[in-house]
């Protein structure tokens, strides 16, 4: 039987490549740190495959199609296609087509329909992680790509109820695999709107304070504040899937640090998820 070994979530944010250079050191080793605190906690889970929880910035979808879930079922999907991207170290990464359609099937069972792709292209979005937590051997990506880019969104608690459905898919997985949850994005952030830059630190630490109850108030609060906030924040919604898959316990905050200069309030998180 497989077992989900981790779940963990981390920003990211274009900013965090292309003027890395220009954050504070003391901001940086923070950010630095955090990646890596996270990065060695998922080697340390020794996760064969992870799901990776994470927006689409426009890399695969279009307003012509943006579907609210989409599960990559392919033997490989392709690295980030963003040309500052570019030093990235892979340029494909290796997916797991058994485990993503036994995904996409416990899903279907369980009434939730998720669009399905046999080739991503994974963005910055995933990869600014991957990359920033230095992993010396990288597990096989199945990503679940949500949509926390273009509204209308799917609602808060159907992303964690998205997680549930993860948790259940690797519970009934037959084969003896360990698998691990990294959700991306977030926290608060705003781009291409008027308050671009601005980052809301007071619904940030509310939101990590919530993420440790009880699920109700932290989805009433969402629910309520994330029409009003910088529109990266909904990419929270990520962070949902992973506290779901962790059956919404034992949720433990690495660092969080808003850094103005990547326009990002900066999060990094990781649950105990039981096995
Ligand atoms: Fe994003």
């Amino acid at each position: 039987m497989a077992r989900l070994v981790g779940a963990f979530a981390a920003s990211h944010g274009p900013l965090l490549v292309r003027e890395w250079n220009a954050i504070p050191a003391d901001q940086q080793r923070r950010l630095d740190s955090a990646y890596r605190e996270i990065g060695s906690r998922l080697s340390s889970a020794k996760a064969d495959v992870l799901i990776a929880v994470t927006p689409d910035h426009w890399s695969n979808f279009s307003l012509d199609n943006y579907p609210a879930f989409c599960v990559g079922v392919g033997a490989t999907n392709e690295g980030p296609p963003e040309p500052w991207m570019k030093d990235f170290p892979h340029k494909e990464l290796a997916g797991h087509p058994a485990f993503a359609s036994h995904l996409v099937k416990t899903a279907l069972d369980a009434g939730f329909e998720p669009a399905v792709s046999h080739r991503l292209k994974l963005d910055h979005g995933l990869c600014i992680p991957l990359w920033r937590m230095q992993l010396a051997s990288m597990p096989a990506i199945v990503p679940l790509i949500v949509n926390s880019i273009e509204p209308p969104f799917p609602t808060v608690r159907r992303c964690l109820e998205w997680g549930s459905i993860l948790r259940k898919a690797v519970r009934s997985f037959k084969k003896p695999l360990r698998v691990a949850v990294l959700a991306t994005g977030g926290l608060s952030h705003s781009v291409g709107e008027k308050t671009m830059g601005a980052i809301d630190e007071k619904l940030d630490k509310e939101t990590i304070r919530l993420f440790a109850g009880k699920p109700e108030k932290l989805l009433s609060y969402l629910e309520k504040k994330l029409p009003k906030a910088g529109n990266g924040t909904e990419e929270v919604r990520n962070w949902l899937v992973a506290h779901g898959a962790a059956d919404c316990r034992g949720f433990e905050l690495v660092d969080y640090l808003p850094v103005p200069v990547v326009i990002v309030g900066c999060g990094y998180a990781s649950w105990r998820t039981g096995g």
